[in-house]
């Protein structure tokens, strides 16, 4: 199979956005195209995962502004123009709540129209083709500078992972989640690329099994030896001295270092804890939110109960039964031996680091 991409745009202002479907792998490879205008199946493809991972949420984001406004590119009207923009970058905001590079990235389209506008206004012209123009050439640019900061992480994590190490992964942090190459996988990539032996131990990822089917899908493409585990073996695998280090993604990180990334992440890093294992977060600077002091105040999504109880067609609990079904939960930061990110590897993870290394 040729490489896919994972999101890519064809065409000027007025073109069109392909985007891998996810929830399809790794039985059928299929992609979407998203027809002109129609960022309600931006958001849909965004809110069902069909599209997922932080970066890549944020990267499919800033394109589907570029959708959502292709309706109104011969609107003369000024202000109809930008209500109809600032709608679109509100909808598509509502699409999901923790990953903060969505809202990263739809700011940065906000303050790029803002910009042009006010040079617009100045010289009293508008042209609604040159202001999607600029925006198009924005989500483009979040989508180049992602691979560039991809391959950092890779570089910066796997000087940490020593050769011949067992690495436990969580969820899925690859090619699929970012514009390619990946947060956590990009360091798996990147010390296979420069001939370090690395075996990975990739959690299947309940309930809706990114682990196992796009982890262990990913790495197996690359001919990287991966073992597929059910996420309560993780303590097992442990105890047998497999897993020398642990490497996850994350959707949103506080200014204290405590990190929001899939269920089942926190689980894994108390029992790496608990067998002494150094446990890494690989993040790009787009996904911490110094905003927010501490990680209780990261909102957390709350997803429908039938991905518990019918998860892929098959009903596996009664009916009626309660289910409680986060999709996120949050490390604390002192469970973090570091965070790797492009810019270095912040550790010990305490606020000042953080800083001091995002500058
Ligand atoms: O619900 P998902 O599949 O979007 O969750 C993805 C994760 O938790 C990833 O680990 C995280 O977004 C980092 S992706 C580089």
């Amino acid at each position: 199979m040729s490489k896919p991409e994972t999101i890519h745009w064809e065409g000027d202002a007025n073109g069109t956005l392909f985007m891998i479907d996810q929830t399809l792998l790794p039985v059928e490879f299929r992609e979407i195209d998203f027809s002109k205008g129609c960022v309600e199946k931006v958001w849909e493809a965004i809110h069902s995962l069909r599209v997922r991972g932080a970066p890549a949420i944020g990267i499919a984001a800033a394109y589907g502004v570029c959708i959502g406004i292709q309706p109104v590119l011969n609107e003369m009207d000024e202000d109809k123009f930008f209500a109809k923009l600032n709608e679109v970058i509100d909808y598509l905001a509502g699409s999901r709540p923790t990953a903060v590079n969505l809202f990263w990235a739809l700011d940065r389209m906000r303050d790029v129209a803002n910009s042009v506008k006010q040079l617009m206004d100045v010289t009293q012209t508008f042209h609604p083709m040159e202001v999607a123009n600029r925006l198009l050439m924005e989500a483009r640019a979040i989508h180049e500078e992602d691979r560039e900061i991809c391959r950092a992480i890779g570089r910066f994590g796997a000087e940490l992972l020593p050769d011949g190490a067992g690495v436990l992964t969580h969820c899925n942090a690859g090619g699929l989640a970012t514009a390619d190459y990946g947060t956590a996988l990009a360091a798996f990539f990147w010390a296979a690329e420069h001939g370090k032996k690395l075996h990975i131990y990739a959690d299947e990822t309940r309930p809706l099994l990114q682990g196992a089917r796009l982890t262990a899908w990913e790495l197996k493409e690359h001919g990287i030896p991966v073992t597929l585990i059910c996420d309560n073996m993780a303590a097992q695998v442990m105890r047998e001295g497999k897993i020398q280090a642990v490497v996850v993604g994350a959707d949103r990180i506080t200014a204290n270092g405590d990190t929001a990334n899939k269920i089942g992440t926190y689980s894994v890093a108390c029992l790496a804890h608990l067998h002494n294992i150094p446990f890494y977060v690989a993040a790009p600077k787009s996904t911490f939110d110094l905003t927010l002091a501490a990680g209780e105040q990261i909102p957390i999504e709350q997803r429908s109960p039938l991905e518990v109880t019918h998860g892929f067609g098959k009903q596996t609990a009664p009916d009626g039964i309660d289910v409680f079904n986060p999709a996120f939960d949050v490390t604390p930061a002192k469970y973090i031996a570091g965070i790797i990110t492009e810019l270095g590897v912040i550790s010990p993870v305490t606020e000042e680091n953080i800083r001091k290394v995002l500058g």
